[in-house]
């Protein structure tokens, strides 16, 4: 990997202030608007006009506001009714290095993409020379430690579902002695009747989220109104630790939350010989509330999945890209042995997955479909990611990220009735109300007053900003969160 290693993780911060921190690397984005602007409520009246337009043809309820795209610059977020907005969540996580980067859009303009903007090919069957010359190069370049196969795909729910694939076709092969299958498995698989097959397991943890396709579904554990109604594979699930914050206080009670969350998937691989293909886990639970384990946690997680068989699979598709303060937010764990599978999609702009050399299928078309990705995401990616090696973006993350962690604890110290359980590993970070009432009040307040925030779990506010999220930009939030602490205290 091209990126440095990560410092100590999470609760190691001393820093006070702004002067007590080293100087971040990644320069100012020429232009980017120097503070908050709020002109009408927000949502304004064109964001509410364009709801009820947009509203009568698809959902429009989940819809924050409109987004003047072409104004938006940097780190903030112009919205159809003029106000200026410090965002904080990147579009779910999804933005690498901030909106109309001069460079990204200098890319664009000066003729690189043009490959890849006159028609969107069916990649397995004829890409370009072009996209071979990116999965081999920038691709490459950011491949997670012993993973070399990628596969793309368009979306996280997506990869999730080609990578438990894989791993099925794995031990389908291992349990047929290294072969392939035979004619009455193929005629079984017709009648959805296969023996074997129907009994494999992924074992995922609660509170996770992996998607919403069905197999992906199956996995997902984080709310109900995303499972409920739907089928699911009856595969089985164990406790995540949840770590509590600040660590030092509370290093006994989450040693004990980890052990027992390890005995768990111990008995489930136990009750289940032969039978569990993966067990899946994100690094930083996302969507589920910020749950955080330690490196220690999820190295005898992988241990245990190689003893059993099983592959080892990092979700990192809303971890990577960087923000965690390196590139894959697993690198920090030091495997000896790395993962079997790594999942991504959001910052990386499209979805896929890397994987070792005996997760890729013995036989053609068995991970495939139409699109198998997008040149146009991908070049772009590959202009990102020169930018953030250029500008050491990921550093920035570190740096910025400490800061942002350093002011939430100190929020949490100074308003304990409303704000608890800073954490966070680069600028991947939240902190939790005192209950989801008051994280909706405090949710609400931040968006009247300019900052684009979100919600994970039940009571948690989540920061997911780009990579180009500065100290001064903390400083702005920290304030904007300060005044609704004050308010609901
Ligand atoms: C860890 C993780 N896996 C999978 C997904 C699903 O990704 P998508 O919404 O692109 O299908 C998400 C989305 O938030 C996620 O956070």
């Amino acid at each position: 990997m091209w990126i440095e290693p990560c410092h100590g993780g999470v609760g190691s911060r001393t820093m006070r202030s702004m002067s007590d921190l080293p100087k971040t690397p990644a320069p100012a984005i020429p232009g980017e608007p120097e503070r908050i602007s709020v002109k009408t409520p927000i949502p304004g009246p064109r964001t509410e006009e364009l709801r009820r337009r947009h509203g009568a043809v698809q959902d429009a309820r989940t819809v924050h506001v409109y987004q003047d795209a072409k104004r938006s610059l940097g780190n903030y977020l112009v919205d159809v009714d003029g106000n200026v907005i410090l965002d904080v969540y990147g579009h779910i996580a999804c933005v690498p290095i901030g909106y109309n980067h001069p460079d990204l859009l200098a890319a664009w303009k000066g003729g690189r993409f043009d490959w890849c903007a006159g028609y969107r090919p069916a990649l397995g069957i004829a890409p370009s020379p072009e996209w071979v010359d990116i999965v081999t190069g920038a691709m490459a370049r950011i491949a997670p430690k012993g993973l070399p196969r990628l596969v793309t795909v368009t979306t996280g729910a997506e990869a999730v579902e080609n990578a438990i694939k894989a791993a099925f076709v794995l031990l389908a092969r291992r349990r047929r002695g290294g072969k392939g299958p035979t004619d009455a498995d193929l005629a079984d698989s017709m009648r959805n009747d296969q023996a074997m097959a129907n009994g494999f397991k992924v074992i995922s943890f609660q509170g996770s989220f992996h998607g919403r396709t069905l197999g992906a579904l199956s996995l997902t554990r984080s709310k109900a109104i995303h499972k409920v109604d739907f089928p699911a594979f009856a595969w089985p699930t164990v406790p995540f630790p949840a770590n509590r914050f600040p660590l030092a206080e509370h290093a006994e009670s989450n040693r004990a939350t980890e052990a027992r969350s390890l005995e768990a998937a111990e008995a489930v691989f136990k009750a289940n010989p032969d039978n569990v293909a993966a067990i899946i886990v994100e690094p930083i639970q996302g969507e589920g509330g910020d749950c955080h384990a330690s490196h220690d946690f999820f190295r005898s997680l992988r241990k245990m999945a190689r003893a059993h068989g099983a592959a080892f699979i990092a979700d990192e598709v809303q971890t990577s890209g960087g923000s965690t303060g390196t590139f894959w937010a697993h690198e920090a764990w030091g495997l000896d042995d790395p993962p079997d599978i790594v999942t991504f999609s959001k910052k990386l702009q499209i979805g896929g997955y890397y994987c070792r050399e005996e997760l890729f299928p013995a036989e053609p078309l068995r991970i495939f479909n139409t699109f198998l990705g997008d040149p146009l995401r991908l070049a772009q990616l590959e202009v990102i990611v020169e930018i953030m090696e250029r500008d050491r973006l990921i550093e920035n993350a570190r740096i910025t990220g400490d800061f942002l962690v350093n002011s939430l604890e100190g929020l949490a110290a100074r308003y304990p009735g409303v704000l608890s359980n800073a954490r966070g590993r680069g600028t991947f970070a939240a902190v939790d109300a005192r209950d989801p009432a008051t994280q909706a009040k405090i949710l609400e307040h931040l968006r009247l007053a300019g900052v684009e925030g979100g919600g994970s779990g039940t009571r948690s506010l989540r920061f997911r900003p780009a990579n180009v999220f500065l100290p001064r930009h903390v400083a702005e939030a920290i304030g904007v969160l300060e005044d609704a602490c004050k308010k609901v205290a």
